[in-house]
C-alpha cells in the first residue's frame, strides 16, 4: 500500500492563528512515517487570476509561487485546507489559490483532474461566531470542490475562537482534533 503524505495549505491573513493551531494539534496524531508539508499562502502570493479559458492563448505555464503550489497540490495523498472563516466563506488567499485550479485543469500533460481524484481533501477552520452553521458556506464549497474533482471528502474540523490561541480553549474542537485525521470513516 502506498504511503500517505499531507499538504497543509494555510490561508489565514496572519501567522500562527487559530486555524493553524488547530490543524497542528490535529496533525500531532499522524504517524511520524506520514510526511507533512506546511505552506502558508502569505509566503506564496499569486497574481490576480486571469480567466483565459475561452481566448486565443492558453494559460501561461506555471512558474514561481504558482509552480510551488501546483507541486504541493499534486504531490500528497491528502490536501488540508487550513482556512479561517472570512465573511462566511473562504479567505481570499485560499479562494485565489483555488481559482488557479481552473488553469491547472487545462495544463497540457498534467492530468490535474485525474490526479486530484486520487486524493482526500480536508478542512480545518476557525470561526469567532458561536454557531457552527455560519461556516457552512466555507465547508460546503470545499466539499463540493472535492466532489467536482472526484476526490474523497475527509471532513471538516471546526473550532471557535477569535484572538490567536483562543481555539485551544475550545474543548470540543481540541477533543475532535485528537482523532480527526486518524479515525476510520466510511468511504
Ligand atoms: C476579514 C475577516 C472576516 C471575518 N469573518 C468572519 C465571519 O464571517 N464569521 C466569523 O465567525 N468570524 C469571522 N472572522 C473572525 C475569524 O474567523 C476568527 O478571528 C478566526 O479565529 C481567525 O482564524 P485565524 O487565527 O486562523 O486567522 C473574520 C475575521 C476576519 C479578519
Amino acid at each position: 500500500m502506498s504511503e500517505r503524505s499531507f499538504t497543509f495549505l494555510i490561508g489565514s491573513g496572519r501567522r500562527d492563528g487559530n486555524s493553524e493551531r488547530l490543524a497542528r494539534r490535529a496533525a500531532e496524531a499522524l504517524s511520524s512515517s506520514i510526511e507533512q508539508r506546511w505552506l502558508h499562502l502569505l509566503d506564496l502570493p499569486l497574481a490576480p487570476f486571469a480567466d483565459l479559458r475561452h481566448g486565443d492563448s492558453p494559460f501561461p505555464p506555471p512558474a514561481g509561487h504558482e509552480q510551488t503550489l501546483l507541486d504541493a497540490t499534486l504531490q500528497p495523498t491528502d490536501l488540508v485546507f487550513v482556512a479561517p472563516l472570512y465573511w462566511y466563506g473562504l479567505p481570499a488567499a485560499t479562494k485565489l489559490y483555488l481559482d488557479y485550479w481552473s488553469a491547472w485543469l487545462r495544463l497540457p500533460g498534467c492530468d490535474f483532474k485525474g490526479r486530484m481524484a486520487q486524493k482526500t481533501f480536508w478542512a480545518v477552520t476557525a470561526i469567532s461566531d458561536d454557531e457552527d452553521r455560519m461556516a457552512a458556506p466555507l465547508i460546503g464549497s470545499l466539499e463540493l470542490t472535492a466532489g467536482y474533482l472526484g476526490a474523497r471528502w475527509g471532513g471538516a474540523l471546526l473550532g471557535h475562537g477569535n484572538r490567536p490561541g483562543d481555539v485551544l480553549h475550545d474543548a470540543r474542537a481540541v477533543e475532535q482534533a485528537r482523532t480527526f485525521f486518524t479515525e476510520a470513516r466510511d468511504a
